[in-house]
């Protein structure tokens, strides 16, 4: 390192109060070898397995090796993209993996992958050590099968990466398509909802299994709908990415969209991710706090964030994101070889727009538009809207019946006397609308409601030097369908809840020149949803707790430990991981299809 840039480190946390943690940091080449044998290190995410895990792929499409240096403010790179000759669709599942090494000094970055313009997985490569680190990451894309058996179209990847001197890190990426054909029987269950087929008849849900359904696998290889007919991507040009970087809240990035008359349903699916002074949103205080206290940091404007969707400039739905860490974030020491929850693949977000469709089947073009509220520099938004088409008819007539508006109620609270205080903000949102849609199935209803709320408290003490962070979310939506007799088609609804705990504490160095940082950090993803008869829940969480010493931005020595549980139950069976990490090392690792309790506590 320079002395002049050390300087200037120096300066910077003299002046500047810890009220900027959590921060990104990396791991210096001590701790590497504090932590580290020098040989290569594999790291993952813990998730639940595909429904095709273990089943043997058709075909596999080797479509993209590439090593990312110094890629900063360049272009994408993009290879073409045919589907394999040997293996035309329809497929069962598609899965892309993509494979990733690297190795030395480097920060966590932000990649995405897209195939024409359609992204299909949002990850954030790791930050590497000395001896190297190697991952990979499977995402089931078969949702994106109408543009997966397209032809001649581009993939394209973003990873922006600085090397130079001191970043030395330089990420080695591998993408494959999995294309599975057969082995793929469907088990039927009775439906307990009384839902109905298109007939209004009793119906059974349709699931696909690549497995004999008294095998574990089964339980996740539940089919909910049909890929869409058609992709529609919501993103930019391209140059850059084809994600729209959102500076403020302010940019509203909108594209024009011509709907096919004959559209029966509409999901828009957002990608979400956020960085430099939003990377931590959720532990922000408000901007009154930064300028009473003369503080030279952008990372302000409060604590609430959410990502908004418009058609014409009108307000159709909203999402509060799952706070994804990256392996650099807080302390990353906590993040191997187990990596926070999403790092890997990032969550996406539905949004069900079928009851607009009233509005949306002119011959007109309308305008989409994603933005983020309070939002501020920055985050990378797209969406891929997804439609389903009358094959049997070339337009469908459609009205929008009802529109709760979506009004934020937001209280906030702050006290605070120079650097100590707390900060105290609740939100809630609830989104209501309806329409029918009259195509050659019938005439349906459809009505999506949503509902969330955010409780977050951001407290400091000690001259601001102890820092906590507490933020739950709870999110609920439902999609019904009627027909025209009134009886319910489908019913999908799912209760989600995000509950976050850091806590930052910033105590003297054993050196002049470094700082202590005791951390802590837990986190949870509990879904409890309900498709049809089946209801699922899926409890995820991670706690982390360690130290660590910083000179700079980056870690000198420290310790950490992290415990995480990936618990799933359904009507058919259960799963259960837990894993345990120390120092960087994984030190247990326990499957089970015994049906744990999932006690949220
Ligand atoms: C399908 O199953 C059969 C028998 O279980 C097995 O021999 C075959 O390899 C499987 N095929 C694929 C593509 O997985
Ligand atoms: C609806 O379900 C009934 C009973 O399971 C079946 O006989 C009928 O063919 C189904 N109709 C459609 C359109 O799926
Ligand atoms: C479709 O169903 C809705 C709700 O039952 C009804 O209001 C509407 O008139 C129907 N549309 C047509 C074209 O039948
Ligand atoms: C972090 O968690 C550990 C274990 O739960 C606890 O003993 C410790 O006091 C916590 N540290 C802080 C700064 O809250
Ligand atoms: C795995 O199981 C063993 C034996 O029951 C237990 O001691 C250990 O704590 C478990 N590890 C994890 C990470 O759950």
């Amino acid at each position: 390192m320079n002395t002049l840039f050390f300087l200037f480190i120096l300066f910077f946390f003299n002046t500047v109060s810890s009220f900027d943690f959590p921060n990104r940091f990396t791991k210096s080449s001590l701790t590497s070898s504090l932590h580290h044998k020098p040989s290569s290190q594999k790291y993952f995410e813990l998730a639940l397995p595909l429904p095709s895990d273990r089943l043997t792929s058709s075909c596999t499409l080797p479509i993209l090796r590439h090593s990312f240096a110094n890629t900063i403010d360049g272009p994408p790179f993009s290879t073409p993209y045919s589907p394999p000759s040997d293996c035309p669709s329809p497929w069962s599942f598609v899965v892309v993996e993509f494979r990733a090494k690297c190795k030395g000094e480097q920060y966590d970055r932000i990649s995405a992958l897209w195939l024409g313009g359609v992204e299909i997985l949002r990850t954030s490569p790791a930050e590497p050590t000395e001896g190297g680190i190697f991952w990979k990451v499977r995402k089931d894309v078969t949702r994106y099968s109408s543009i997966l058996s397209r032809s001649d179209l581009d993939l394209t990847i973003m990873l922006e990466n600085v090397v130079d001197k001191d970043f030395t890190g330089i990420y080695h990426v591998e993408v494959n398509f999995l294309y599975y054909k057969d082995n793929v029987t469907e088990v039927r269950v009775p439906s307990t909802t009384g839902d109905r087929n298109e007939s209004g008849e009793l119906g059974f849900i349709r699931q696909k299994t690549g497995l004999e359904s008294s095998d574990f696998g089964a339980n996740l290889a539940i089919v909910e709908e049909e890929p869409a007919d058609l992709i529609i991507p919501i993103s930019d040009s391209g140059e850059r990415g084809f994600w729209f970087r959102s500076e403020s809240e302010l940019d509203l990035h909108a594209k024009e969209i011509r709907f096919p008359k004959n559209t029966r349903r509409a999901v828009l699916e957002l990608y979400v991710s956020f960085h430099g002074n939003d990377e931590f949103w959720y532990s922000n205080p408000p901007n009154s706090y930064v300028a009473m206290n003369n503080l030279e940091t952008a990372r302000a404007n409060g604590a609430y964030r959410e990502v908004f969707v418009t058609i014409d400039g009108e307000l159709v739905g909203s999402e509060v994101p799952f706070p994804v860490f990256f392996t650099g974030g807080i302390n990353p020491l906590f993040w191997e070889p187990v990596v926070a929850i999403g790092a890997f693949n990032l969550p996406t977000y539905d949004l069900e727009l079928t009851p607009f469709l009233g509005k949306l089947l002119d011959k007109n073009v309308h305008r989409l538009g994603i933005g983020v509220s309070d939002g501020i520099s920055y985050w990378l938004v797209n969406a891929n809207l997804h439609l389903w088409l009358d094959h049997k008819s070339p337009s469908v007539v459609a009205q929008s019946s009802f529109y709760l508006n979506p009004l934020l109620q937001i209280e906030r609270q702050s006290q605070f006397r120079k650097l100590d205080g707390s900060f105290k903000t609740k939100a809630e949102r609830t989104i209501q609308y309806t329409g029918w849609v009259k195509w050659s199935g019938g005439n349906h209803t459809t009505t999506f409601s949503q509902r969330y709320k955010l409780w977050n408290t951001i407290r400091f003490q000690n001259d601001g030097d102890y820092k906590s962070v507490k933020q739950k979310i709870k999110a609920s939506r439902e999609v019904k369908v009627l027909n025209d007799r009134g009886q319910v088609i489908t019913c999908t609804s799912s209760k989600r809840k995000y509950p976050l705990r850091v806590i930052t504490a910033k105590l003297p160095g054993s050196r002049k020149d470094t700082y202590m940082l005791v951390t802590n950090v837990s986190h949870s993803m509990d879904e409890k949803s309900f498709h049809g008869g089946r209801k699922r829940r899926l409890y995820n969480w991670q706690d982390s707790n360690g130290w660590m010493e910083v000179k700079g931005h980056s870690v000198v020595s420290g310790t950490a430990e992290t415990l995480q549980r990936v618990r799933y139950r359904d009507v058919l069976g259960c799963y259960s991981r837990s894993v345990s990490a120390s120092n960087g090392k994984l030190t247990g690792d326990n499957t089970t299809l015994a049906c744990l309790s999932l006690a949220s506590s």
